[in-house]
């Protein structure tokens, strides 16, 4: 069966097209980053303008990638939520537009569940249970992932997502958008222990990014003149340096705790080339599996949508044509 995705939740229109789960046939994804580079994050009222914009394109040309025609499509898989509401209208009622005109069956996907399912997309894939952390601009949470749509939260912040303490870094010291790629790019010639940055909640699998930021905040307060250019390097890979220390130590508690030998790293931080780094290493150490899919998958993208998707539709869900977009919509579902 195939299947086509379609993802708008945030700030990227994306559409892929995938054969009987597995095969991916074509990703496309629209990035609106440098619309949203001069406000130093995602303006919402912009964001949904541009994905009305580019939307049918992006769709005609994942079909075009994949050499098929919408005759060919079974189904069709849509974020629903959580994101931004006006971004996830514009998704939602094309893929609506499309069942109701070919008279295609079409479900709504949760977007954190997408992220999950993203570790299907690598060539190693996990197989359940699996410890999943989801490390995104939005969110930072662990699961305990049974199946596709059934999976336990067993930590999550309690204040920003990893992702968002990376960007907020990153327009504090000026140094570029988004934060997330400029920091992990930067502390590459840097040394992670020139600073020393609070790691905290050390007994909880419940993380916190707000003392780090305000650590980050106090330090450029304290001195004299913002850093140099070459100072920035160290200062950033010292900050990388303990957001990704209690990302590892956490999730793979997690997995102790629960007695789970595999671990999926999804989300947009998973990107980030340190932390990936150091979840292979601290996982081979305690004799663990850790999953990371390439970084195209990380960020958001419609093939991981469209996985979920066709689970969905394989055990037979379908929804209606009143279904609403979420702004929240949370997942623990055991
Ligand atoms: O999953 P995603 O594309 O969108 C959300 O669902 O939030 O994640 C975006 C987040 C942003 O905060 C961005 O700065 C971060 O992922 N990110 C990275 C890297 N690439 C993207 N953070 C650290 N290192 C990276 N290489
Ligand atoms: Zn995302």
């Amino acid at each position: 069966m195939l299947i086509l995705g379609i993802e708008s939740s945030c700030d990227e229109t994306a559409a892929a097209v995938l054969q009987d789960g597995q095969k991916l046939l074509s990703n496309v994804i629209a990035s609106q980053i440098r619309i949203h580079e001069k406000y130093g994050g995602v303006v919402p009222e912009i964001a949904s303008r541009k994905h009305v914009e580019v939307i049918v394109p992006v769709i005609l040309e994942a079909l075009e990638k994949a050499g098929v025609t919408l005759d060919s499509i079974g189904g069709i898989a849509v974020t629903r939520g959580p994101g931004l509401v006006g971004s996830l209208l514009v998704g939602l009622s094309m893929a609506k537009a499309l069942a109701l005109a070919r008279n295609i069956p079409f479900v709504g996907v949760n977007h954190l569940e997408g992220h999950v399912a993203s570790a299907f997309l690598a060539d190693e894939k996990p197989s359940f249970p699996f410890i999943a952390l989801v490390v995104s601009g939005g969110h930072t949470n662990i699961y305990v992932v049974q199946d596709f749509d059934r999976m336990r939260l067993v930590g999550q912040t309690r204040d920003d997502a990893a992702g968002e303490a990376f960007d907020k870094a990153a327009k504090l010291l000026d140094i570029g958008y988004p934060g997330g790629v400029v920091i992990d790019r930067l502390a590459k010639s840097g040394n992670p222990e020139a600073l020393s940055f609070p790691r905290s909640m050390k007994d909880s699998l419940e993380f916190s990014f707000s003392g780090v930021k305000t650590a980050l905040l106090t330090y450029t307060k304290k001195r004299e003149r913002p850093p140099a250019a070459e100072e920035i390097p160290d200062i950033v890979a010292s900050y990388q340096e303990a957001i990704v220390d209690v990302l590892v130590e956490k999730t793979l508690r997690a997995a102790e705790m629960q007695a789970i030998g595999q671990v999926a790293v999804v989300g947009g931080v998973a990107a980030n080339s340190r932390l990936r780094a150091r979840f292979q290493e601290d996982a081979r150490k305690k004799g663990m599996r850790v999953f990371i899919p390439p970084p195209i998958f990380c960020t958001d993208n419609a093939a991981m949508i469209a996985v979920v998707g066709h689970h969905a539709l394989a055990r037979g869900r379908r929804d209606p044509f009143d279904l609403n977009a979420l702004s929240r919509w949370p997942v623990d579902t055991l």
